[in-house]
């Protein structure tokens, strides 16, 4: 008899539910707060639309938009309808939008109108009753979090915050989670109050990206990779967030708030945390979110705040050869405005696993492209059996995750360029998303609202995330307000010089992703 003594690796992945096959949300409606704006119309509704044209969202699905204008339900819907055909990912489907639109209303009222939510309430009621949504609600906030207070209490006050038995009421916020630690916790406070912590649903959109997910799947599906993924190996690491655009008609969001507090604190040190995590016991919210917060608590930063970070803020110039404004002329930023619109920064993870490895991180608007990156840079061979002039081109092995775009995973290493001499140079090995799956990714949102109406959180951050990553944040913030205005940098480039003197001190240099 031959036995197999392999012993059964255990497999995070393993789940007794079969994932190939998609789960579909349940009777349920979604009340939207902030329906009119741009959010709401260029990703939330469209990925309603999307998630109800694949057919996982149930036939009943209730959409209640509340806002100040005065609208009748077909309102809502022509509304509805434009933003989707604008907006959805996939293609225009009158049957699709007449099944949504049978659960679409709007209630008209400001937050603090009382006698609104008292008309939401029978809306909601109303749904229950006639398409059957078995009193569960989703509230989703995406408003400024200073009306939170105000929304809340509202919800509390009318009940809709309290589920009838075997129903559910979650809330779903939208970041900013407040401005710094202490306004993070208030905000909770607030929010807590009225609904229990395991039905909020804080928004990262980028843990909804296929591209975030895949770095679970790349380290901990994969056998080649972990053992090279540590400081034995690693020489740093770079994540990159560069925006091509400047900030638009957000002026009133963007000004005072500036791209470490707009991306960073959340977008970027999400990345770093899945990037640098240990691998959980499984994908369950909690062992996830554990071990995303070592990672965070780990984090030291570098002693002298001038040396080790970097801000900027964009000049006027041409960017793709247009003439585009300045920060300070784009409409409603003060002309004295020392908002920045690039960040930088060098972070320490302080366990045996990253000990000595630099992750640096920067993200800004109006840089060369558009581009959101994990490179993990590889220490170099310790012994070069070649001549200096044949390895002058070789530079250090990376690993290359692109969120966006052109999603896929680049590994570059040396190898011998064609010829008599052996002479090597940096190549390239590529895996694309689409060229390698047929199927397309859908956006975040779909997946991030999904998961939320089957009450699935791994995917959302948990309370304490989010004040590790204040934590981190608040005295960088701190310094430059007291001490590092932000540096001019023209469109179209890379950022402040500033970012780049950052890294040459350590020997390195900034990836032209
Ligand atoms: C948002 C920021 O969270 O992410 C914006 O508030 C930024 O400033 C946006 O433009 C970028 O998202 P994405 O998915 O296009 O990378």
């Amino acid at each position: 008899m031959i036995v197999n003594t392999t012993p059964t690796p255990r497999n995070p992945l393993r789940d007794p539910r079969d994932r190939r096959l998609p789960l579909i949300a349940g009777p349920s409606s979604m009340v939207m707060f902030g329906v009119t704006g741009d959010l709401a119309r260029k990703k939330l509704l469209p990925a309603i639309y999307d998630l109800a044209h694949r057919g996982l969202l149930p036939p009943s699905f209730g959409l209640v938009g509340y806002g100040r204008r005065d609208w009748s339900h077909d309102d809502f819907a022509d509304y509805v309808r434009t933003s989707v055909t604008e907006h959805a990912r996939t293609e225009f489907d009158e049957s699709t939008f007449e099944q949504l639109r049978g659960g679409l209303r709007f209630v008209t009222g400001t937050f603090d109108d009382t006698a609104a939510f008292q008309k939401l309430t029978e809306v909601v009621e109303e749904l229950d009753r006639t398409r059957g949504t078995g009193g569960n609600h989703a509230f989703y906030l995406s408003i400024p979090p200073d009306a939170f207070p105000q929304v809340c209490s509202q919800l509390a006050n009318s009940g809709l915050n309290t589920p009838r038995d075997g129903s559910w009421r979650r809330v779903v916020i939208e970041k900013p989670f407040g401005h710094d630690l202490a306004s993070a916790k208030e905000l909770n406070d607030v929010v807590e109050k009225v609904f229990r912590p395991e039905d909020v649903f804080r928004i990262d959109h980028y843990l909804g990206k296929e591209t975030v997910q895949n770095i679970l799947a790349f380290r901990f599906a994969n056998q080649m990779f972990e053992p090279i993924w540590n400081a034995n190996y690693v020489d740093h690491v770079q994540i990159t967030m560069a925006e091509d655009i400047g900030i638009g008609s957000r002026a009133g969001y963007y000004d005072g708030i500036g791209t470490a507090r707009d991306v960073i604190q959340n977008h970027l040190l999400q990345l770093l945390a899945l990037t640098a995590m240990e691998e959980p016991i499984s994908f369950d919210a909690k062992e996830l979110r554990t071990e995303k917060e070592k990672v965070l608590e780990a984090i030291s930063l570098p002693e002298d705040l001038s040396l080790h970070t970097a801000r900027g803020q964009y000049v006027a110039g041409l960017q793709g050869g247009e003439e585009v404004k300045g920060y300070l002329e784009e409409d409603g930023i003060p002309a004295d405005s020392t908002t920045e619109t690039f960040a930088a920064m060098r972070l320490d993870v302080n366990t045996r696993r990253w000990a000595g490895v630099p992750f640096y991180l920067r993200a800004g608007k109006r840089l060369g492209r558009r581009v959101t990156e994990i490179a993990v840079v590889f220490k170099s061979a310790p012994f070069l059996p070649f001549s200096s002039t044949d390895t002058a081109d070789l530079g250090q092995n990376a690993i290359v995750i692109r969120v966006q775009p052109d999603e896929g995973v680049t590994m570059r290493f040396g190898s011998k360029v064609p010829g008599t001499q052996m002479e090597v140079r940096d190549v390239n090995m590529d895996f694309q998303y689409g060229s390698s799956f047929t199927e397309e990714s859908p956006e975040a949102y779909e997946r991030l609202i999904l998961d939320m109406l089957l009450g699935d959180p791994p995917l959302f951050p948990r309370q304490r995330e989010v004040e590790l990553s204040w934590e981190i944040l608040d005295p960088i913030t701190d310094y430059w307000a007291k001490n590092l205005p932000p540096a001019p940098y023209r469109p179209g480039t890379w950022g402040p010089e500033t970012a780049n003197e950052m890294l040459t001190r350590d020997g390195r240099a900034w990836r032209r992703p």
